[in-house]
């Protein structure tokens, strides 16, 4: 399977910045086999979308809501991410469902909303360093599966999961790779339990402190469909180098 390597920008890059780190990638690409995907804020997403139009580089947003349109005052819908250039949405993240009270259920609708608009949805799972002390990783993970994905996720519904441990967002500590792998076999077992037709062919990112420095181990861990990258995506030869590391397939 073809690696995806996606960069979540998070709430960071003004427009000019944003854009000299679209010019960087798009003159960067040329010896990467793996597909790649930037997340922009919402309000750049256009323009970043319009900067690298005819690249190999997929632009998709960073959050969506559960409705097309309406009134939902500072809400985005699918519908528009897509008007706007974006392919792809990044849904479930562990810091929309904690600063936004984002719940399961809510994110199986965006879900469901992204794929109406012709979206595909990344979903985010992952456990806490609690939940990881306590030996409760995989029955975290296996409740936000069963609740976070709709009926016909991988046939009627394409999509991709990321595996980030919320302990591993941004404090330079990840998993090993052996907890890595086990991870993701859980998490490949359950796709397969609740969608048995499609549950093969679904990608599984990892995301969590993902850096030049450790994408070809991480890359590497059976299972591993690609990585979810947040700060290291913020800086165009890190981000190079981590699609570099990627597998064309
Ligand atoms: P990080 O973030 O790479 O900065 O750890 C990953 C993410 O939150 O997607």
């Amino acid at each position: 399977m073809r690696q995806l390597i996606a960069g979540n920008w998070k709430m960071n890059l003004l427009r000019a910045e944003a854009l000299g780190l679209a010019a960087a990638l798009r003159h960067g690409i040329a010896d990467i086999a793996a597909e790649m995907l930037v997340c922009p804020p919402a309000i750049t997403l256009a323009a970043v979308a319009q900067a690298l139009e005819g690249t190999d580089i997929a632009v998709g947003g960073q959050d969506c809501h559960q409705e097309a349109k309406g009134a939902h005052t500072g809400d985005i819908s699918a519908p528009m991410l897509r008007d706007a250039g974006a392919g792809w949405v990044i849904l479930g993240h562990s810091e929309r469902r904690q600063d936004h009270g984002e719940t399961d259920e809510m994110v199986r609708e965006k879900v469901l909303a992204a794929a109406i608009a012709g979206l595909t949805p990344i979903v985010c799972v992952g456990e806490t360093e609690d939940q990881r002390r306590s030996g409760a990783e995989t029955e975290a993970v296996g409740w936000q599966l069963s609740g976070s994905l709709p009926r016909g996720f991988g046939t009627e519904v394409p999509g991709v999961l990321a595996y980030e441990p919320l302990w591993a967002i941004g404090s330079g500590k990840t998993p090993t790779e052996a907890e890595i792998a086990a991870m993701h076999a859980f998490i490949r077992e359950e796709l397969l339990r609740q969608f048995p037709d499609a549950g093969a062919a679904v990608r599984i990112l990892y995301g969590g402190s993902v850096k030049a420095a450790n994408a070809a181990a991480l890359l590497g861990v059976p299972e591993v469909g690609g990585a979810l990258v947040g700060g290291a995506s913020l800086v165009a030869e890190e981000f190079l180098a981590i699609a570099r590391a990627g597998r064309g397939g």
